[in-house]
Parts: C-alpha cells; sequence; structure tokens
C-alpha cells in the first residue's frame, strides 16, 4: 500500500481497474515468479487472481523473515493461563520447527495437493503443522476442537486426508477434552479416514489409546530432514476450512495462496494499520477463519509477532486476562468477537480489573464475528480509550469486507455499523428483486463480482454448490447470506443472517444441521431449531420439537435426549440448551414452517401474521409455550 491516501481515494481506485489496483499490492510480496496475469477466468468461468504467479505462503510467513533481518524477533508468543505457560518462539526457531515437520509429513508420504486435517488445541505445534502443510503444498483442514467425532467424520470424508495431526488432548477451563479418542472414534465412522495419525503427547496426566497408524510428533520432528519450500501456483489451495451452511453438511470453503498471501498483507497495513515488528492478537481459535487469518497467516506475513492464546476471555483465571496479555506482551492491535467483551463486561462492569493493567501499548481495538451491540462498544470504547472498531466479514472472505479502514484514515465510529466497503468489494444492499434498496431500506447484503483476492474460488469438489449458494440468487453478485442496509453516508449496518446460519458466542453454527439430528430423535414427529437473542452469546439455539402420539420417554427424558445428541453429534460448542416441546407448528398453507415467526415471537419482537399462514391460532399457542422458556424475551416480558 502506498501512504497518504485517503479511504475514498484508495476505495475508489480498488473498484475502478481492480486488476491494477491488486497488481500493485502484488508488488509487495516476495513470490517466486511475479504474476502477470492478474485476473482471469478458471476452467469452470470463475475468476481467479495471479494465476501465472508462483509463491510458497510458509516461505512470505518465515523463511522470508529469517533471511530478511527477522531471525531473532520473536514470531510467536503462546500465552496458557490453563497450563501456567508463556512461550516465545522467534522467526528463526519457528523456521526450524516447521520445516522439520514438513520434512517428516514428506517421510509419512504427504506430497503438495494431499489434504492433512489437523484437529488439535491452541498450542503451537498447530500453528507449525499449518505452516509445514503450507511449506510442501498440502493442503490444510484445521477442524474446531469443540467439534465431536461425527463432524471430524463429516470432514474426513469430504477432504479424504492422507494424514491428520492431533495431540493428546486439549484443556477448557479447568476440563480435560480427550483429543485422541475423538479422533480414533470419527476414524472409525469415517469412510476415508486418514491413513496415519501424527499424536503430539502433551503430557502422561492424560493417556491414551495407541493405534498402528499413530505416530509419535516429537520423533517425528526429531528424526526428519528438513524440507524446503516449494513452488505453488498462486491458484493452489493453501487449505480447505469448513463451515456450516444451509444444510447437514458443512461447505467445504477453498482458500488459494497468492490472493490470499496479497490481501492479508495488504489487510495488515490498509485495515489493521499493524506495522512489521509490532505485535498483533487475535483471541479467536486457529480452528474459525480468524484464527487462520489473522493468529497465524496475517501477521506472519507482515513480520509482526503474534500471540497465541490457549484460554477464555473469564475464568482462566478471570475477567482480567484480556488485559494480562496486553500489557504483559506489549499488543498493539487486538482483534476479539463482542462476546467475549459482553462476558468480561459482565463479570468487570467497572472496569476494575482493565486499571490494574498498563494497556498504553494498544493503539486499536477490533471486534468481529458477530453484530456488536453499541452498549458493549461504547464500554470498550470507555474503559480503553483508544478506537473501537467493528468489522464485517466471513469465512468465505478470509478476510475484511467492511470495515474502518484505520490504516488509511480512521473515520468517525457509528455504533451499529461495521463500517464502510474495504477496498476490492463493491458492497450493495439489494432487494428480493435484485435491485439496489434505498439508503435507509434493509435488504440482501451483496457484493459485485468480481470478489477481490483472497476469498473463496470454489467450494471443495463442489463447483455446482459454491454456484447455488452464492451466485445463483443475484446474477453478477456474491450473496452473503446476510441482511443489512446502508446509510446516506455509504455506512453499511449488518442485520443478520437470512438464512439457517446462526452465530453462538462468535461461533458459527447450522440451524439446519441440528434440525436434522432432533429429527432423527424416534419419539419426534418433527421441529423447528431457531437462533433466539442472547444478552451474553448474541444468539442461542432453541429446538421446538411435536413428539409423536405414542411418545415412550417423558418430556423432561426427551428434552435431554435431545440436548444430549446435538452435544454428541456436532459438539459442546452447539450449545444446545432449551428444547420446547409444542402441540403443532405454525405452518403455511403449503406446509413450510414459519421459522421467521417464531423467532419474532421468541425474541419478543411485533410480527405481522403471515398472510400464508394454515391457522393464525396457532400463534397463540407457540407464544404461550414460550412464555415458558427461560432463555426467550417473553418469559420476563410475562414475568
Ligand atoms: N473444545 C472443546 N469444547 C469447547 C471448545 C473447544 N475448543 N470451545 C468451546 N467448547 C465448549 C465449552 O466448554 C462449552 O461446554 P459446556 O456446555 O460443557 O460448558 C460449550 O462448548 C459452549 O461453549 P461457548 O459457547 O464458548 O460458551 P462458554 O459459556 O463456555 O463461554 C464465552 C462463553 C463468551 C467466554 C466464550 O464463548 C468465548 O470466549 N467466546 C468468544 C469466541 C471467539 O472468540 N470466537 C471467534 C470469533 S472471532
Ligand atoms: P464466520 O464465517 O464464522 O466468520 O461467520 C460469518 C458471519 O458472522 C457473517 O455472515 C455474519 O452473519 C456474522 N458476522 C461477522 N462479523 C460481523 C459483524 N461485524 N457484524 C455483524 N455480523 C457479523
Amino acid at each position: 500500500m502506498k501512504p497518504h491516501h485517503t479511504y475514498e481515494e484508495l476505495y475508489n481506485q480498488s473498484i475502478s481497474n481492480p486488476a491494477e489496483f491488486w497488481k500493485q499490492q502484488a508488488g509487495s510480496l516476495a513470490w517466486f515468479k511475479h504474476p502477470n496475469n492478474i485476473l482471469s477466468k478458471d476452467e469452470n468461468g470463475l475468476d481467479r487472481w495471479f494465476a501465472d504467479g508462483q509463491l510458497n505462503t510458509s516461505y512470505l510467513a518465515i523463511d522470508y523473515h529469517v533471511e530478511n533481518g527477522r531471525k531473532d524477533q520473536v514470531a510467536l508468543i503462546y500465552d496458557s493461563p490453563v497450563t501456567n505457560t508463556v512461550e516465545r518462539f522467534t522467526y528463526g526457531q519457528m523456521q526450524e520447527q516447521v520445516a522439520k515437520l514438513a520434512g517428516g509429513l514428506t517421510e509419512l508420504g504427504v506430497t503438495k495437493g494431499d489434504r492433512v486435517i489437523i484437529y488439535m488445541p491452541m498450542i503451537p505445534e498447530a500453528v507449525f503443522s499449518m505452516l509445514a502443510c503450507a511449506r510442501i503444498g498440502a493442503v490444510h483442514s484445521v477442524v474446531f476442537g469443540g467439534f465431536a467425532a461425527h463432524e471430524l467424520a463429516i470432514r474426513m470424508d469430504d477432504a479424504k486426508p492422507k494424514v491428520l495431526i492431533t495431540a493428546n488432548y486439549g484443556i477448557e477451563i479447568d476440563r480435560y477434552i480427550h483429543y485422541k479418542p475423538i479422533v480414533d472414534e470419527a476414524i472409525g465412522l469415517s469412510a476415508h479416514p486418514p491413513t496415519q495419525v501424527v499424536v503430539l503427547n502433551r503430557g502422561e496426566a492424560v493417556p491414551f489409546e495407541t493405534h498402528e497408524r499413530d505416530c509419535d510428533y516429537r520423533k517425528l520432528v526429531h528424526s526428519a530432514t528438513p524440507a524446503p519450500c516449494v513452488a505453488l501456483n498462486a491458484t493452489d489451495p493453501l487449505y480447505i476450512l469448513y463451515t456450516s451452511g444451509t444444510t447437514g453438511k458443512p461447505k467445504g470453503i477453498v482458500r488459494d495462496n497468492g490472493g490470499h498471501a496479497v490481501v492479508l498483507k495488504f489487510s495488515m497495513d490498509a485495515i489493521y494499520g499493524c506495522q512489521p515488528g509490532e505485535t498483533f492478537w487475535a483471541a479467536s481459535d486457529v480452528g474459525w477463519v480468524v484464527g487462520h487469518s489473522y493468529i497465524v497467516y496475517a501477521p506472519l506475513i507482515q513480520g509482526c509477532t503474534t500471540v497465541l492464546f490457549e484460554g477464555k476471555p473469564i475464568k482462566t483465571p478471570d475477567a482480567s486476562t484480556f488485559w494480562r496479555v496486553i500489557s504483559e506482551h506489549q499488543v498493539n492491535v487486538m482483534f476479539t468477537a463482542p462476546t467475549a467483551i459482553r462476558a468480561i463486561r459482565k463479570e468487570d462492569p467497572s472496569g476494575a480489573f482493565l486499571k490494574k493493567h498498563d494497556l498504553g501499548c494498544l493503539r486499536t481495538q477490533f471486534l468481529a464475528g458477530e453484530r456488536c451491540d453499541a452498549a458493549t462498544l461504547h464500554w470498550l470504547e470507555e474503559q480503553l480509550n483508544v478506537p473501537v472498531i467493528d468489522h464485517w466479514w466471513q469465512t468465505e472472505s478470509g478476510w475484511p469486507m467492511l470495515a474502518n479502514m484505520v490504516g488509511t484514515e480512521l473515520l468517525p465510529v457509528k455504533a451499529g455499523s461495521a463500517g464502510k466497503p474495504v477496498c476490492g468489494y463493491d458492497i450493495q444492499v439489494l432487494d428480493e428483486e435484485g435491485q439496489p434498496c434505498a439508503a435507509g431500506e434493509e435488504g440482501y447484503v451483496a457484493v459485485k463480482l468480481p470478489l477481490p483476492p483472497g476469498c473463496l474460488p470454489t467450494l471443495y469438489n463442489d463447483t455446482p454448490r459454491f454456484r447455488e449458494s452464492y451466485l445463483s440468487k443475484f446474477p453478477g453478485y456474491y450473496f452473503s447470506g446476510d441482511g443489512g442496509y446502508r446509510d446516506d453516508e455509504g455506512y453499511v449496518f449488518i442485520t443478520g443472517r437470512v438464512d439457517d446460519v446462526i452465530n453462538v458466542a462468535g461461533h458459527r453454527l447450522s440451524t439446519a444441521e441440528m434440525e436434522e439430528i432432533v429429527a432423527a430423535h424416534p419419539a419426534v414427529a418433527e421441529c423447528a431449531v431457531i437462533g433466539i437473542q442472547n444478552e451474553l452469546k448474541g444468539q442461542v439455539p432453541l429446538a421446538i420439537v411435536v413428539s409423536r402420539p405414542d411418545i415412550e420417554p417423558s418430556k423432561d427424558q426427551l428434552e435431554a435426549q435431545i440436548i444430549s445428541s446435538v452435544r454428541e453429534q456436532i459438539g459442546a460448542v452447539a450449545a444446545l440448551k432449551n428444547v420446547a416441546i409444542a402441540k403443532r407448528l405454525p405452518k403455511t398453507r403449503s406446509g413450510k414452517t414459519l421459522r421467521k415467526t417464531i423467532r419474532m415471537i421468541a425474541d419478543g419482537r411485533d410480527y405481522t401474521i403471515p398472510s400464508t399462514i394454515d391457522d393464525p391460532a396457532i400463534l397463540d399457542e407457540i407464544t404461550d409455550l414460550l412464555k415458558t422458556v427461560k432463555v426467550c424475551k417473553l418469559s420476563t416480558a410475562a414475568a
């Protein structure tokens, strides 16, 4: 990025001549072969960036810095309040760890294009594993540790990995999560399990069963010959990250090497304003896109120090932990989810914990992952006394789509808005017919094609689903799945998903997937799972179930069985804790369940009775039922 541009100048350049704009940005990376073909179509007619360029993302993230004066700079700080550990790795040490692990994977037969699943807690070896795959051109697919064996197996079946890397345990506050048995169970469930499992033994406290396919992480690394960085095409995949869609089958978001590296570097300058040598902390998890982009790749490509935090905003040990990490590691720019701030505020409303730490190092605080309510934003602004920037993005984009690009200039912050379109994103709010909405009018948030570099080029092995999910609703646009509106100054306000995706404590989940699991219970005749508003987590799922007349279990038993089957199949992170047993569900005359209306009732919002409803009397029944559910807004109103 060239300095001295206003946001508007830079944004207009990116939209009026995208190829020229991104060619310039690409110039700031150390390519093995600089691209000449900036924007082209692939064999499926889809847009691709930098098709003839060659590079290696692991080289850009590590080796480049070792060769350019940062060998002894700390690249990664591992801070783990759950194990009382702080460890620092320089770029030089990272290179050694990553090159040897890459050599070990090569000895296991992993080559360019092979998939490697990484199912690990927030430990440095998770980062080394991602970078080791990138080094040899293997495609990593990190699976979030909160997902259960069934979810892991679904991802194995789609990715068909050659190797899986795991650890024997993770720690949730004070509870061991036994990763290895989950992996073994998933392998038993999968039609395409990995042939080898690399296991990091974090300690004997959590013993585990070993199998012939298992191999010890440390032994593998110890005896391996370091592997060099291979030259990859810009369009070769770096990773697949599965995310919840509107069916039970998650979508395999593909990320390429070239576009991804270019935009991450650009974003560190232009959005986050974080310079090489500074410290960046994204308090997320490597299992989510934020972790991929802003714990691992972007800060390292930028030559920053990144923080890997194995803890929670509260309870590890208390609500002061974020402030301790910022001050102890001199964090300059931080990124977290509003839900984490809500959790801290609840425990420490006056900010007493915060005041105990010197946070003078912190320049900007970013929030994303879910809608940020004004109260949380203002509380944080007051406590930190630095700009608090809400910004909007998705697993699909891999980097922000709306933001206040503070690296160019700090625009006034408007509570409730995630800012203005980021360079490269021609964001439009469209009505049902695909026509632009007037200022203030709510519609569907879409991006005019081409998407900028870094965004998903397709879904793994499923281009038809890619087209259908994102490109078919509004021809010529990418449809985000979010609703929102734009004000007369161009700020965009995201109002929430318009599909079956919900956001629970910053975790993206599919109500359709939960519904499939609930519906499979033999005592369930039909059901609807909806996301309802929640003060702490943003949203939580609620299952409304109609049981069979010849129902075996009691109401309490059925509720408990439904809750545990969702937990067993998706994982604890699904957080389905509320089930309501209804006599019937409100439907249209053609038999479609009126989920939106149920949601409005549960949230205590005004709604109009849909003209297509079969029997309006059911709405009164549902209202009465929802008054009995603790988490519904109606229960408060009724009390
Ligand atoms: N491995 C195993 N289990 C996990 C897990 C993991 N990596 N992450 C979460 N879980 C479990 C939790 O232990 C909890 O289990 P429980 O029902 O037995 O208590 C369950 O999944 C739900 O977790 P969560 O929704 O996170 O709720 P919580 O009450 O444990 O914590 C917060 C609340 C707000 C502290 C926590 O959700 C949080 O830190 N959110 C921020 C998330 C974030 O940063 N997202 C990234 C977006 S940028
Ligand atoms: P994920 O793919 O997990 O990053 O989740 C993406 C979804 O989270 C988006 O489609 C939005 O619904 C929601 N989201 C992310 N950031 C924001 C934000 N700043 N404001 C409102 N919603 C957000």
